[in-house]
C-alpha cells in the first residue's frame, strides 16, 4: 500500500519516499565536473554559477509555485532555473544593460508574471521596497527563498559604479555593503524559510582573506542561522585555462599557498514560521 506523503512546509520532496531522491545532494562536498548546459542556460557572463547551484537549493528549499529572491542577478541563473523547476523568481540587479539581457532571455509571456526583473541597488531601502512591491503583484508577502551570490570583492571589477561591491575601497566597507543587502533580504523572506549564499575568498598581498567565514557572520549578524557549509568545486565556472593554470601553480609553490579550487554554498535558516 501507498504510504501517505510527507512533506515539510519549505519543500515538496515527498520523505515517505526519500529514497528516491538520489538526485540532491545532502552531502557537504559537492563536485560537478562540468557545467549544466541547455535548458535556457548559457556561459554568457564573467561570474555566473553553475545552474547545478540553483537545481539543488530550488528543489530542497522550495515547493512549486513559490519565489525565489535573488539579490545578485547577474546573468540570470536562478530566473531561468526558476522557470525551468516551475518556480517563480525576482532578481536585482545593479547593472541596466544586465537586466535587458536576461529579459531577452526569458520568454515575454513570462516576464512580471513568472521572473519579474529590477534594475536597482540592493543595499538600498529603495530596492527593498520595489521588491516588496513585486511581493505584492505576485500575491505575496514574502519571498520563500533568499539567493546571495555577491561579487567576491574585487576579484572582479563588475561596473564602474561606486554601488558596485566589487568597487568597495576595501574590506570592511564591502561587508557593510553585503550586511545592508543581507539585512533587507532578512526582513523580505518568509519565517522559517532558507538563504543561501554563494562566494568564494580571495588573496590580498599574501594573506587568504576569508570572504566566505566573513560574509557568513554578517549574516548571523542578522539574524540567519547557519545551517550548513557546503564546499563545492569550482571547475567548470571559468573559460580558459592551459598556460593560467600553470602560471598559478607556479606561483603557489613558489608563494607557499594553494591555488583556489572551491567555492562555498552557505545555507542558512531564518527563524520562525
Ligand atoms: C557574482 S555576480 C552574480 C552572478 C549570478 N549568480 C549569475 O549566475 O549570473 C554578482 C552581481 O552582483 C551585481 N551587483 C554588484 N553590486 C550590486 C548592488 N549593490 N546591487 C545589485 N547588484 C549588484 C554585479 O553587477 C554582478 O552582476
Amino acid at each position: 500500500m501507498d504510504r501517505p506523503s510527507k512533506t515539510k512546509p519549505w519543500s515538496d520532496i515527498d520523505l515517505s519516499h526519500w529514497r528516491d531522491y538520489d538526485h540532491v545532494l545532502t552531502d557537504s562536498l559537492w563536485h560537478f565536473p562540468s557545467r549544466a548546459s541547455g535548458e535556457g542556460h548559457q556561459l554568457d557572463y564573467h561570474g555566473n554559477f553553475i545552474p547545478q547551484i540553483a537545481t539543488q537549493v530550488f528543489t530542497r528549499y522550495t515547493k512549486a509555485g513559490e519565489i525565489v529572491l535573488d539579490m545578485f542577478l547577474g546573468s540570470g541563473t536562478s530566473a531561468i532555473e526558476a522557470l525551468n523547476l516551475g518556480r517563480h523568481c525576482i532578481g536585482v540587479e545593479l547593472k541596466p544593460d544586465l537586466v535587458a539581457h536576461v529579459a531577452a532571455k526569458v520568454p515575454p509571456d513570462r516576464l512580471e508574471r513568472d521572473v519579474h526583473l529590477i534594475q536597482g541597488d540592493s543595499t538600498t531601502q529603495a530596492t527593498a521596497d520595489a521588491v516588496r512591491a513585486a511581493l505584492k503583484v505576485m500575491g505575496e508577502t514574502h519571498a520563500h527563498l533568499l539567493m546571495l551570490h555577491p561579487p567576491y570583492h574585487d576579484i572582479i571589477p563588475f561596473s564602474n559604479q561606486a554601488q558596485d561591491l566589487s568597487n568597495a575601497p576595501d574590506i570592511e566597507t564591502f561587508l557593510d555593503m553585503f550586511e545592508a543587502v543581507a539585512s533587507h533580504g532578512y526582513h523580505l523572506l518568509a519565517p522559517g524559510r532558507f538563504a543561501v549564499l554563494v562566494i568564494g575568498d580571495k588573496y590580498a598581498k599574501g594573506e587568504l582573506v576569508p570572504l566566505g567565514f566573513w560574509c557568513m557572520e554578517r549574516l548571523n549578524q542578522v539574524g540567519f542561522k547557519t545551517k550548513a557549509i557546503v564546499v563545492k568545486n569550482i571547475e567548470g565556472n571559468e573559460r580558459g585555462k592551459g598556460q593560467a593554470s600553470n602560471l598559478w601553480r607556479y606561483r603557489a609553490l613558489a608563494g607557499g599557498y594553494y591555488v583556489f579550487k572551491h567555492e562555498y554554498v552557505i545555507i542558512f535558516h531564518k527563524p520562525g514560521g
